[in-house]
């Protein structure tokens, strides 16, 4: 499983299984995926480059470091993806933000655009794209490849859960998007659903169901 990242942080793994009990409340369970993104957030920028900025300290001049956080472009794909978004913006307040609307054929299970909205020069940027879950792939696929088409500088792919054929179908379409991920559950069922899981995140972020 090369190019998947699997953040076993104790805080991540604790408040993860919080979110999977059928019993949380929809209030819970989106504080908790806002908690998670923010952590998650720090291992997804862990390799983002410096640059050298020169500030005065009340005692004197120095050299900092500093990431230019608006060359960072947190992609959510709708609507499930938007619950992700804060707790990124938490910890990169500078970055852009995009959408992708892509909804789910229930027959086919494959991924149909409605909705396309990215920020400008995104041949200079970094994607980061969000979505709670890595499941058929058929969105992340879609989403991806979508947004290749604009030469970004590079692609990461960020949800809190996933499964095998879900990684499987994502590096076969797109070896060169790293995955990185909460928790590799045990496998897909026939319609679709990630086991264990944790139901449809759509439906427990936004309370419609
Ligand atoms: N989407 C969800 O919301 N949950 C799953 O288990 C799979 C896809």
């Amino acid at each position: 499983m090369s190019n998947v990242h699997l953040i076993n942080h104790p805080l991540v793994q604790h408040k993860l299984t919080l979110m999977r009990k059928k019993e949380a409340s929809t209030n819970s369970f989106r504080r908790l995926l806002n908690e998670l993104a923010s952590l998650m957030a720090y291992e997804v920028t862990r390799d983002m480059p410096l640059q050298d900025v020169e500030i005065d300290t009340p005692l004197e001049t120095m050299t900092g470091k500093m990431i230019d956080g608006k060359k960072l472009v947190f992609v959510s794909i709708l609507r499930a993806g938007n619950g992700i978004l804060e707790g990124m913006l938490n910890v990169v307040p500078g970055a852009r933000v995009g959408h992708v609307g892509l909804y789910r054929d229930p027959k086919t299970l494959t991924a149909v655009e409605y909705y396309f909205k990215m920020p400008h020069d995104m041949q200079e940027r970094d994607i980061v794209v969000v979505d709670p879950m890595l499941a058929t792939g058929n969105s992340a696929i879609a989403a991806v490849e979508r947004l290749k088409e604009l030469n970004p500088k590079s692609i990461k792919f960020v949800c809190l859960l996933t499964c095998p054929e879900g990684i499987a179908a994502l590096q076969k379409a797109h070896p060169d998007v790293p995955i990185y991920t909460a928790a590799i559950d045990r496998q897909l069922n026939d319609h679709g659903y990630i086991l264990p899981g944790l139901g449809d995140a759509g439906d427990r972020i936004f309370g419609t169901k």
